[in-house]
């Protein structure tokens, strides 16, 4: 089974995969985890990545794409995975299609997290993050115990470099240029669920999994 969760930065995408994932058994796979991977190891695909995300800016299509397909054929993703970040444009959805098409699999649901852009700014200026295991916090929404520190690994919390101000307004122009279309490309697909990403993240795990059910995705 696969899920691409869509949405703008900020919208839940990662909460909300972590929670799908582990509710269905599937692998979580998050392009933006993988680029911060690379780059905190120092690798030649974390360098590439750096320059583009600190703009802002989707990192090239052949790049990403291989990144995606290579982590997918994981022996974790055998039952299928929860995709976060990935497609983003319809380039790159295309060519989901075609390696899946390759191996008589498809994607099973999209689900489209919408969020009004000025909670998106707000949850992308609370948003840390442990340096150690990745988990997302926010200090309003969801704060750690101890501040500054993971409530599971005691690890250090930061703010993403690209959370700033500026970039936050870079990264939503890209997402409505280049990635929102995609919901009109999946919507004739018939494979679309739209849900509302406003509310705590309980309450949208709720909707999303309901959605889900109502598709049959998940057993009753
Ligand atoms: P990526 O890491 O994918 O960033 P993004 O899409 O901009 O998404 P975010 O991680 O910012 O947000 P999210 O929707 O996951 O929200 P989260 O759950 O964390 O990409 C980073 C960069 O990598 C890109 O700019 C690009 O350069 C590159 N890249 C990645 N994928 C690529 C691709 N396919 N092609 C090319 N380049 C690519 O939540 C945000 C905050 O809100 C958190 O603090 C969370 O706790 C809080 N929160 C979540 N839900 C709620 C709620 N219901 N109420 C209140 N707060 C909430």
């Amino acid at each position: 089974m696969y899920i691409i969760l869509l949405g703008a930065p900020g919208a839940g995408k990662g909460t909300q995969a972590t929670a799908i994932a582990q509710k269905l058994n599937l692998a979580h796979i998050a392009s933006g985890d993988l680029f911060r991977q690379a780059l905190e190891q120092g690798t030649g695909l974390g360098r590439q990545a750096r320059v583009y995300m600190e703009k802002g800016e989707l990192v090239p299509d052949e790049v990403t794409t291989q990144m995606i397909l290579e982590r997918m054929s994981a022996p974790d993703s055998e039952k299928g995975a929860v995709l976060d970040g990935f497609p983003r444009n319809l380039e790159q959805a295309k060519a989901l299609d075609k390696a899946l098409a390759g191996q008589s699999r498809a994607i099973d649901r999209i689900i489209a997290i919408s969020v009004s852009e000025e909670e998106l700014r707000k949850r992308l200026g609370g948003r840390r993050v442990c340096r150690q295991c990745q988990t997302v916090y926010n200090i309003v929404e969801s704060p750690p115990e101890v501040g500054g520190k993971c409530d599971k690994c005691g690890g250090e919390l930061y703010q993403r470099p690209d959370d700033t101000a500026e970039t936050v307004k870079k990264r939503l122009e890209v997402y409505f240029e280049q990635t929102a279309p995609l919901i009109d490309y999946y919507r004739q697909k018939g494979k679309l669920i739209e849900v509302g990403g406003e509310g705590t993240i309980d309450e949208v795990t709720r909707r999303t999994v309901a959605a889900l059910n109502e598709g049959e995705l998940i057993a009753r």
